[in-house]
């Protein structure tokens, strides 16, 4: 997610929870079919950026050039994951966790000219092989970023022909996996790789011009839309969704302008995205903002994109407080005295409740939700062979209970992934942020359990036998 490296953290309004995870009697967290995971993404814990004929990504290329990543941190190694992932496996059964999100690497999987690189497809055959041995169900990702570096170099998503490269590889993946994976996810995050990755140039590929932000998504969602059909024809038994990012803007003054500036910071990180899923159409708001950043359509893409969907996974994390800029567009006004993250995000649990049963009342279509990533950091350290995560405890047992209160109010919701299962490779921000409900050591790899993450197991555990049906 955005944020300038250089700011500086504050995590000072640190909350006490109770030192348990339990949820109040008659919450739906209770019910044993609502699914408890944890989330990772490939080129933030697997390493091994060179091995078995894995090929280079635009993530690569970009924590390599300099002024890019705080303190020049790369994913070569990150948390080792591609040697360690039978005893990461252990760890997700020792903590009850009931299903595991996870992404296959892109450039680990097809070589240059499309075909398939055997030794990496085994490695996520293993993977999975391994999950359901565990009963442990399993969300694959297809794209979470990792663009093979020689599409970049053909113009990455910039380029329309991406969009069929990314359907071949989502039909390979789903022919060589097929029956072995729970929920298929093609796109993490669209917004944040057209905006952040074209738009802003914070992400790779780090380009910065907002058409090309609005034609890099167009494409995305247009790959997308190409890969469900064939996902369909070769796994008929799972689930295929899409995850997107959601940002909750409030008005910072109840002034016409300022509900406007929030109703656009909501257009632009919300329904640009949502519209032409769930709709077939931009929404022609965007284009007050970006006047003349219309991306160019061509018949048929419409339809292409707005395929029906199994799911749609949210990522939420904060809320931005913001004003009209005078003009046609929103400025961010932070807020004093709140409760914020490692991050400097704001902690607003309100926010994912109020964006749920928004949803529900914007799309009539809207498909059941799986919250595909929620959680936080904080600059967690093992102290005598613990750690005690506070504020994350809190985090978690708020959100959660806003989930809960979203599907009192009638939206269909139907699991809950923590981001993350393990401290990893945080994008523009490198290691120094940990999101993990797992410590890494990233000297020696130990693993190390927080609090967090024994609560949550305990919860889980309890609802075995305890859990409503
Ligand atoms: C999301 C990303 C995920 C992680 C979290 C903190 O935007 O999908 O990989 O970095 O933010």
């Amino acid at each position: 997610m955005i944020q300038d490296p250089a700011a500086s953290p504050n995590s000072a309004h640190t909350t006490t929870p109770d030192d348990a995870f339990t949820p109040p009697a008659g919450s739906s967290l209770w019910r044993r079919d609502f699914l408890l995971g944890a989330a990772t993404a490939s080129y933030q814990i697997e390493g091994a950026v060179a091995e078995d004929g894995r090929l280079p990504s635009i993530w690569d290329t970009f924590s390599a050039t300099p002024g890019k990543v705080l303190a020049g941190d790369t994913g070569a190694v990150a948390c080792d994951h591609y040697h360690r992932w039978e005893a990461d496996l252990d760890l997700i059964d020792n903590l009850n966790f009931e299903a595991y999100r996870f992404s296959i690497a892109w450039p680990r999987v097809m070589d240059a000219a499309g075909r398939p690189n055997a030794k990496g497809i085994d490695f996520y055959k293993r993977l999975l092989g391994r999950l359901k041995e565990k009963g442990i169900r399993a969300f694959a990702t297809l794209y979470h970023w990792d663009l093979p570096q020689h599409l970049e170099d053909r113009g990455g998503w910039l380029n329309r022909d991406t969009a069929w490269r990314f359907a071949d590889y989502a039909d390979l993946m789903s022919r060589e996996l097929a029956g072995q994976v729970d929920g298929w996810m093609t796109l993490n995050e669209p917004w944040c790789s057209a905006y952040l990755g074209y738009g802003s140039g914070h992400h790779a590929p780090g380009l910065a011009n907002v058409r090309y932000a609005t034609q890099a998504l167009h494409h995305l969602l247009l790959g997308h839309g190409l890969a469900i059909p064939a996902l369909r024809a070769n796994d008929p038994g799972s689930a295929k969704g899409i995850v997107a990012n959601v940002g909750r803007g409030t008005p910072d003054s109840p002034s016409a302008a300022d509900v406007r500036a929030a109703h656009l910071f909501e257009v632009q990180h919300n329904a640009w995205i949502l519209d032409p899923l769930l709709c077939g159409t931009y929404p022609q708001d965007l284009f007050e903002l970006w006047p003349g950043a219309e991306p160019l359509v061509l018949n048929g893409d419409m339809r292409t994109i707005s395929a029906p969907l199994d799911f749609l996974g949210i990522n939420y994390y904060f809320r931005t407080n913001v004003k009209s800029d005078g003009a046609h567009g929103f400025v961010e006004v932070p807020l004093d005295g709140v409760e914020r993250t490692q991050m400097g995000w704001e902690v607003y649990p309100d926010g994912l409740r109020d964006l749920l049963t928004g949803f529900r009342d914007a799309y009539d279509n809207l498909p059941p939700i799986y919250i595909t990533e929620n959680g936080m950091a904080s600059n967690d350290r093992v102290i005598d062979g613990r750690v005690d995560d506070p504020q994350r405890i809190a985090f978690l047992k708020r959100h959660l209970a806003a989930v809960d209160a979203a599907i009192k109010a009638g939206v269909d919701v139907r699991g809950y992934f923590v981001w993350s299962l393990l401290d990893n490779f945080e994008w523009a921000f490198g290691y120094e942020r940990r999101f993990g409900v797992v410590h890494v050591d990233y000297d020696t790899q130990k693993r190390t359990i927080k609090r967090s993450a024994e609560l949550l197991a305990r919860f889980i555990a309890e609802r075995r036998t305890r859990g409503t049906a």
